[in-house]
């Protein structure tokens, strides 16, 4: 019923419950008793959504382009994306903190707005019951393009926040699902914003709501302006920005991302105590395979097959960076001091020449989750700051940031800095 969050047109309602003239139809206009619908505010909320949801939908896309879906299958999930796949390129590693914005926007955003979906499609509501279903040709295509709409807007939100909560109940890969329902909301939305558009700006100039079909014939006593309802959905936005953004950095302000099941939690003291996604034992590690007797990391190229131990590969002339770790789920730290090997040096060993190293693959110990392979392209392995890191901040990796050793690339989504590395293999994908 068109009665939450406005106190005032719940006794409207009562009321017409017992008045047997009332309209008892969601199809009636009368049967809308919020005095706050109109065009003023459907157009406010239309113009902010406007703003945000194309900033979504091009994060979106741009969180795609960094897997570079196009090198291996391994960093794939939606193989089949044909011409949507037009916008790829080679996924650059400057700025060492692209991703980490990119996603931290992406989520938080999608977060932030939620609020005002939910308060637009209220605002609207009245028009997806109207009857006739369709007066014309084009009322009915554009009837369809409204189901596109809040339909596709409503999966996207939907499945994007089950993915950070980690609640994979979706019918299906998140990827697919995400991306695909990206294209069909987004094109819907275009054609729904330019149609609209012309009106949304006219509505603004006019506060004084003209005849509409959103305007209720039958307004219920107001409890508060269309500015207070505006007030009251920001605040909504704002208390869900503050419960959210601060997973995107370390100490305190972490802790106030109470929404955030991987963003908030405590990483622990000392230099590994920052923020992980899967742990060793989530992973399914065996301590003894990780040990200094056992592991030994398997590198190939066209001169042959080396393995080292991780004491061996300390002997190598080793590098230091700062860059963070960016997580899919839109939760980063800030820049961690790493310490390693760097991956173009790795390449020399097997026949390749450091300042024109290839593709990489490499595989991880992993059993269990997404991503135990990942395919690194050839300027991610030319990166000077790109290492197979063996430290973190001075002190050895711990085994839940993926000791004995580690792959880290500026500007790269977490799932593609593979922990627990077994095996590189160097040659163009
Ligand atoms: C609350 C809202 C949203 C949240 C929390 C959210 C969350 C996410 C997350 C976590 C990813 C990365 C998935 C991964 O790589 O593992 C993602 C990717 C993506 N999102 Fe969203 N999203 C939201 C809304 C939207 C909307 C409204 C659009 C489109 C207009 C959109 C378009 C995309 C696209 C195109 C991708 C790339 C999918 C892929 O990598 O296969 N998202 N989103």
């Amino acid at each position: 019923m068109g009665c939450a969050p406005f106190p005032g047109v719940i006794p409207a309602y009562r009321q017409d419950m017992r008045d047997p003239d009332a309209p008892r139809l969601p199809s009636s206009p009368g049967f809308w008793r919020s005095p706050l619908r109109g065009p003023w505010l459907t157009s406010v909320l239309g113009l902010v959504l406007l703003a945000g949801i194309t900033v979504l939908f091009v994060t979106g896309l741009v969180s795609y382009a960094a897997y570079n879906p196009g090198l291996s299958p391994v960093n794939d999930k939606t193989p089949d994306k044909g011409i949507l796949g037009f916008y790829l390129f080679a996924w650059p590693t400057r700025p060492h903190w692209l991703y980490r914005l990119n996603q931290g926007v992406h989520v938080t955003l999608g977060i932030t707005l939620t609020p005002v979906l939910l308060a637009k499609l209220w605002s609207v509501v009245p028009r997806l019951f109207a009857l006739p279903p369709a007066r014309s040709l084009a009322h009915a295509l554009e009837r369809i393009s409204l189901v596109l709409l809040v339909g596709g807007g409503l999966f996207e939100f939907v499945t994007g926040v089950l993915n950070i909560q980690l609640d994979y109940v979706f019918p299906g890969s998140f990827y697919p699902l995400h991306f695909y329902g990206a294209w069909v909301f987004f094109a819907a939305f275009v054609a729904h914003a330019l149609l609209k558009m012309p009106t949304a700006l006219r509505n603004l100039r006019h506060l004084r709501e003209e005849r509409n079909d959103l305007v209720s014939p039958r307004p219920a006593e107001p409890t508060v302006s269309r500015r207070g309802a505006l007030w009251f959905v920001g605040g909504g936005s704002l208390l869900l920005f503050v419960t959210t953004v601060g997973q995107n950095f370390d100490g305190p302000l972490r802790r106030t991302a109470l929404l955030a099941p991987h963003g908030g939690g405590d990483p622990g003291s000392g230099p590994n105590g920052f923020q992980i996604n899967k742990t060793a034992a989530y992973a399914g590690i065996d301590p003894a395979e990780t040990g200094e007797e056992a592991w030994r990391l398997v590198i190939t190229g066209p001169a042959g097959t080396v393995r080292l131990s991780r004491a061996q590969l300390a002997q190598l002339p080793l590098h230091s960076s700062a860059l963070p770790i960016a997580c899919v789920e839109g939760w980063s730290t800030s820049d961690q001091w790493w310490r390693g090997v760097r991956l173009r040096d790795l390449a020399a060993l097997v026949g390749y020449d450091a300042g024109d190293p290839p593709d990489l693959f490499v595989e991880s110990l992993q059993r269990h989750g997404a991503f135990r392979s990942a395919a690194l392209r050839a300027n991610q392995v030319a990166d000077p700051r790109s290492l197979l890191a063996l430290y973190v901040n001075g002190e050895e990796l711990s085994p839940d940031h993926g000791h004995p050793a580690r792959i880290i690339v500026p500007a790269a989504p977490g799932v593609l800095n593979t922990k627990w590395v077994a095996r590189m293999t160097f040659g163009d994908l």
